[in-house]
């Protein structure tokens, strides 16, 4: 078959090139992106006279009956076409004729690829927002049941100090809305159009690239052509920050796993979110948690893979990036389909808190509390942290926890100690009494709380005033 470029060639692609160089198999989903672009292309030459009235209209109108046709399932798109631009454009000039061929004036297949994947990568990231604001949601709700709930905070997975449930959620609460700002950071840097950066160097037809990018929803056109072309900062910028938020649902997902041992056995999964054994009958395994933690090394891999194809690359265009499409592509659809059932597995769970307090129980997580006592009766930190230290030891010989030791056996270590120290070193006082700015006593939690779903709603009322029809259902 002969291709579009093929004019100055004499022999034809060998069929392994050809499967090589052709991206249709993957860019095809580019396809609503692709014909937007070259509708606001079409409408675009006609206002700057660059083309007829008539072959404005006759482009638009094929090109729409296309759109019509992929959608419907109803076109084949070949390999000999290479791309998804190229399909596009044969399948028009095979309609329209002429005037198909006229399209492609003033333009290149560089800065085409380079708008359809911003395009794209702008479509998704209000996806993927939408789907951390719900995540983000459950936890909020499952965090306001267990605002009472002490659970051993750890550090190098000892107990070490009580917290409660509600601030351990709370924290990957923070996380999530990080990563929202990230993504929304990312999706205003990329407004930009490379669309009229032609190849690399512009075009000598007298375009209006502002025309396009309003046409197109972006706040201008990109300020040179070879950046233009050469740009993928936003699909770089976009797999960082997914990478990111993997590594949050990753950190996440391995606190559920081992929540969910028999060792900790801090929360259960509901069946539909766990999967069994093919041997073990009394298996329930978190293969959901293991599956988003596993998930997130493709994505770094997307995004160290994009980042080797760029460095070194010259300006402008290397055919190098047309491997950009596939680690992002992949990219989105792992975190577009890990965020919801995340969430659903986080909703539908039954949180042991009999087992998280029995844990808080065990491991002298109120040390810290009781050396603390000694300190504000005088004594200096350093050395209640000794004296602490010499208790621990003995009830750790002893078989015991430091509530039970008596008066008596207490004052053996100091002479501050009295009946209030028991008030003092017990659980549920000392994480109540934890009310620093962020801490977990009930207050704080409670304005974290409020203020991750102040965060959410006010993203929520933002993107209704986007969709008024949204808020009409
Ligand atoms: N399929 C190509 C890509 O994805 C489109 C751009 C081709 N440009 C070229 N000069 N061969 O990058």
């Amino acid at each position: 078959m002969m291709k579009l470029w093929s004019g100055r060639f004499e022999k034809e692609t060998d069929n392994l090139v050809e499967e090589l160089n052709a991206s249709i198999g993957f860019d095809r989903r580019l396809y609503r992106e692709d014909i937007a672009g070259s509708m606001a292309h079409a409408k675009m030459l006609g206002t700057c006279g660059i083309i007829s009235p008539e072959d404005t209209a006759a482009i638009l109108g094929g090109l729409e009956s296309i759109l019509g046709d992929i959608e419907a399932g109803k076109i084949q798109f070949t390999t000999e076409n290479e791309d998804i631009h190229m399909n596009v454009e044969a399948l028009l000039t095979a309609r329209i004729g002429a005037a198909g061929k006229r399209l492609h004036t003033a333009r290149s297949r560089n800065d085409q690829v380079a708008l359809d994947l911003r395009m794209y990568v702008r479509v998704h990231i209000p996806i993927i927002v939408d789907r951390l604001l719900y995540l983000e949601t459950v936890l909020c709700k499952q965090a306001k049941q267990y605002q009472t709930a002490v659970m051993p905070g750890y550090t190098h997975l000892q107990r070490a100090q009580p917290i409660s449930f509600a601030q351990h959620l709370m924290a990957y609460g923070n996380m999530f809305s990080r990563d929202v700002k990230r993504l929304e950071d990312c999706a205003k840097r990329l407004n930009e159009c490379p669309l009229g950066s032609g190849a690399l160097a512009g075009t000598t037809y007298p375009i209006d690239r502002w025309q396009t990018a309003k046409a197109l929803g972006f706040d201008a056109p990109m300020s040179n052509s070879l950046d233009g072309v050469s740009d993928r900062d936003y699909v770089l910028e976009l797999l960082s920050a997914l990478s990111i938020l993997m590594m949050h649902l990753s950190r996440f997902s391995e606190e559920i796993i081992l929540w969910c041992s028999w060792e900790f056995k801090f929360i259960e999964l509901d069946d539909a979110y766990a999967t069994g054994s093919s041997i073990m009958p009394q298996k329930k395994n978190p293969d959901v948690a293991e599956l988003v933690r596993g998930k997130t090394g493709r994505v770094y891999g997307n995004l160290m893979s994009l980042l080797t194809t760029m460095k070194g690359l010259p300006l402008a265009y290397n055919k190098d990036m047309q491997e950009d499409k596939e680690p992002v592509f992949d990219a989105i659809d792992t975190v577009e389909m890990c965020l919801p059932v995340f969430a659903a597995m986080l909703d539908t769970m039954t949180v042991r808190t009999d087992n998280m307090r029995k844990a808080a129980g065990r491991g002298f997580i109120n040390a810290t509390d009781c050396a603390d006592y000694l300190t504000k009766k005088g004594m200096p930190f350093r050395d209640a942290y000794a004296v602490t230290g010499r208790l621990v030891a003995h009830c750790t010989a002893q078989g015991k926890t430091l509530e039970e030791l008596t008066t008596a056996e207490l004052k053996a270590f100091s002479g501050l100690f009295e009946e209030d120290v028991y008030e003092a070193i017990n659980l549920e006082n000392s994480m109540a009494l934890r009310g620093s700015y962020g801490g977990p006593a009930v207050e704080e939690t409670t304005r974290q709380i409020e203020s991750i779903e102040d965060f959410v709603k006010a993203r929520r009322q933002e993107e209704s005033l986007c969709h008024p029809e949204k808020t009409n259902q």
